[in-house]
């Protein structure tokens, strides 16, 4: 049997409204699922969404629902998400699955008999907001940095902590915590330190990076206490009951940590035999703790191995603070699709910063490395040779020397992806395959396809297609995992119907010819991207240079026909601004909207935008509207005009002018 490999994301707050930091974690596991699919092994991909505790039971209180129905509705917007980001998982669990809570039971039930688990009275400061209990140290400092006193006189804020003359707070939320004493269950964790560490020692591979394992091991330095795995029902009804005391529910890390192994089936069951231990659990670095050394315990006491890996991500950061809803600089990936594209998304985070490291997000960074990267390196690369499609490949024959050049780069090229993806060191291996497309690039301005055209030299053009579109083929089968779409595109475009991780230029038949197509991803001008992404106009970001500039022997640029300024004038365009918009009821692709052009009544306009775009991020932006064209039915609704896009037939943005001009002003 192939190889089998098991990747897994944490599983997301029900609650939370999916940011960058979630799609990161998400795009990275994808990547790494299709390429261990692209070779061959057998590759199961698990997401889901973590749905119990108070929160959830609160938001679901405050909008009149039951937790239930709440977790149903909300639970689409990662689904949504994943869908938008081209997220192929194999398996998505919810914890309200009767599946996942039949596991998790049985797992309490398990560790009872045991005896791992045991009631006792404890008493602490107790967060509602982070739903969990916070030493008398970490209350105290979060008091005393909410107070801004300088320093942290550690002993002077717990004496005053214990005086009641300084209010404890939660560290994670800032909230005034309680002083609360309970029975709850508990489980022997400090039990498994030795082994713990002794796991750890070896299995080096087990927590990466490095600097994370040394994190653990630092925590395990000092004593390992026993792990709380209850709340009482009468506080928190919204989790799971214990099976032998149903006047509790369990603490939600015990509930959500058991997902990876409950999506499975039942322990024995033939998908936990086959895909048990999980090859990697990619997590943020904030969730570490709770993956190897709660998890890793809770696998011990229940006799099942840990798993392999453990990666630990670092954070996207907004002018390097934290993101948060209540600061209010939340990046939308949505948004980010809807200006670049869903490759180029996927391409930007995992570029940008190497994985593990924090990083910062800024737009002005996205829309660089779009441009340069995507635009003038890679869609350059398939584009420049989009002419000579039509030419026929000659069987392949022994290798010239610039051939067999290029064929060197392409094999060191690849086997630097090959061997940094599956380290998940995405940058290293998207820079590695980069080496790649700038010698095509170089290789297509020495060899000048337009030249050899000119000259009538068929032969050698034929020769230097077979290199070129090699290349190509080279380049986007190893891409595919990044970005499915405009690979998958290019790969039609040379006639193959998936990717082919062969590092040869004797793969594509000999006669085979390429269909042209669209350049895959167009220059975006700096201002109105910016403003699009919601942030100021800055300075410019400059680009390198595109190769194809700075030769002289450039391919020579398409001009469509002219037409005269009498022509161009019948066309009316006005701003028009858009009031509401919604999905057409017939048709995926189209969106309704109406929009305000100056005139008394507003213009219902079908557009087929509906992939790029959500409705509602449409509302009150400022747009061009043909006004004069004849009216005409789209899938049953009539459609007064039309809007102006760029990208050609796969829309890629509407247009929108740099200043907030009043509806109805005319655009010429
Ligand atoms: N439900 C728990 C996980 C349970 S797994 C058994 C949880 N959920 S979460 O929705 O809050 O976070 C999920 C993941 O998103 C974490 O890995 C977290 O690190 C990641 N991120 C949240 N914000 C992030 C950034 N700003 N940047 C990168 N990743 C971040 O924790």
């Amino acid at each position: 049997m192939a190889e089998r490999f098991y990747v897994t994301t944490p599983i997301y707050y029900v609650n939370d409204v999916p940011h960058i930091g979630h799609a990161y974690t998400t795009i990275a596991a994808d990547t790494i699922a299709r390429w261990h699919r692209l070779c061959g092994r057998d590759t199961r991909f698990l997401t889901g969404t973590d749905e119990h505790g108070q929160k959830v039971m609160r938001a679901a209180e405050k909008l009149g629902r039951t937790p239930q129905e709440h977790v149903d509705i909300t639970v689409q917007r990662f689904a949504r998400m994943w869908e938008t980001l081209d997220i192929q998982y194999d398996d998505f669990i919810r914890t309200t699955e009767p599946r996942h809570q039949e596991v998790v039971r049985g797992f309490l039930q398990q560790l009872h008999d045991k005896g791992e688990l045991y009631a006792k009275d404890y008493s602490g400061w107790y967060s509602t907001s982070a739903e969990r209990f916070w030493s008398n140290e970490e209350v105290a400092a979060a008091a005393w940095l909410a107070l801004k006193n300088p320093g942290y006189p550690a002993e002077e804020a717990v004496g005053r902590l214990q005086q009641g003359e300084l209010v404890g707070r939660c560290p994670d939320s800032g909230q005034a915590v309680e002083w609360i004493t309970e029975r709850n269950y508990f489980f022997r964790m400090s039990a498994y330190q030795e082994r713990l560490l002794a796991w750890i020692s070896d299995h080096p591979q087990s927590i990466q990076p490095e600097s994370r394992k040394n994190e653990v091991l630092g925590f395990l330095r000092k004593p390992l206490e026993d792990l709380c795995i209850s709340r009482p029902r009468a506080r928190l009804s919204w989790g799971i009951p214990l099976p032998f005391d149903e006047e509790y529910v369990t603490y939600v890390w015990f509930d959500a940590l058991s997902n990876y192994v409950s999506a499975l089936g039942p322990v024995g069951s033939p998908l936990h035999q086959r895909y048990w231990p999980a090859d990697v659990h990619l997590v943020g670095k904030d969730i570490l703790t709770f993956h190897t050394v709660y998890w890793f315990s809770m696998l011990f006491a229940l006799g099942l191995e840990p798993p392999r890996q453990v990666y630990a991500h670092g954070w996207w950061t907004i002018k390097k603070e934290k993101m948060s809803k209540s600061v209010g600089n939340v990046i939308d990936p949505e948004l980010l699709v809807s200006v670049f594209g869903v490759d180029a998304v996927r391409y930007f985070l995992l570029r940008e910063i190497p994985f593990g490291y924090d990083g910062d997000y800024s737009p002005e960074a996205a829309l660089l490395r779009f441009n340069s990267d995507l635009v003038n390196d890679f869609s350059n690369l398939v584009h420049r040779i989009v002419k000579w499609s039509d030419v026929a490949l000659a069987a392949p024959g022994p290798l010239a020397e610039p051939e067999a050049e290029l064929l060197t780069v392409a094999a060191r090229a690849t086997a630097g992806f090959r061997e940094q993806i599956e380290r998940y060191q995405f940058r290293g291996a998207l820079e590695s395959l980069w080496t790649l497309v700038s010698a095509g690039n170089k290789y297509v301005d020495t060899h000048a396809p337009w030249a050899l055209a000119k000259a009538g030299n068929t032969e050698r053009l034929a020769e230097v297609l077979r290199a070129l579109r090699e290349t190509q083929r080279i380049v986007v089968s190893h891409l595919a995992c990044v970005c499915p779409r405009a690979c998958t595109d290019v790969l039609a475009r040379l006639g193959l119907d998936g990717p082919d991780l062969r590092v040869a230029f004797d793969v594509l038949p000999s006669g085979s010819r390429a269909r042209p197509g669209d350049p895959l991803f167009m220059r975006l001008d700096n201002e109105p991207t910016l403003i699009a992404l919601g942030g100021a106009p800055a300075a410019p970001p400059t680009a390198p240079p595109s190769p194809k500039k700075e030769t002289p022997m450039s391919e020579p640029a398409l001009a469509p026909s002219t037409i005269t300024y009498d022509d161009f004038a019948k066309v009316a365009l006005r701003i028009g601004i858009v009031l509401s918009a919604e999905k057409h009821p017939n048709a995926d692709r189209l969106l309704v909207l109406k929009v305000d052009v100056g005139e008394p009544e507003p213009r219902q306009i079908v557009a087929g935008i509906a992939k790029v775009y959500e409705p509602e991020i449409l509302v009150g932006k400022r747009i061009v509207v043909v006004v004069n064209l004849a009216p005409a039915k789209l899938r049953g609704v009539e459609s007064q005009g039309m809007l102006l896009a760029a990208g050609g037939s796969d829309v890629a943005s509407l247009l929108t002018p740099l200043h907030e001009v009043a509806a109805g002003s005319i655009v010429k």
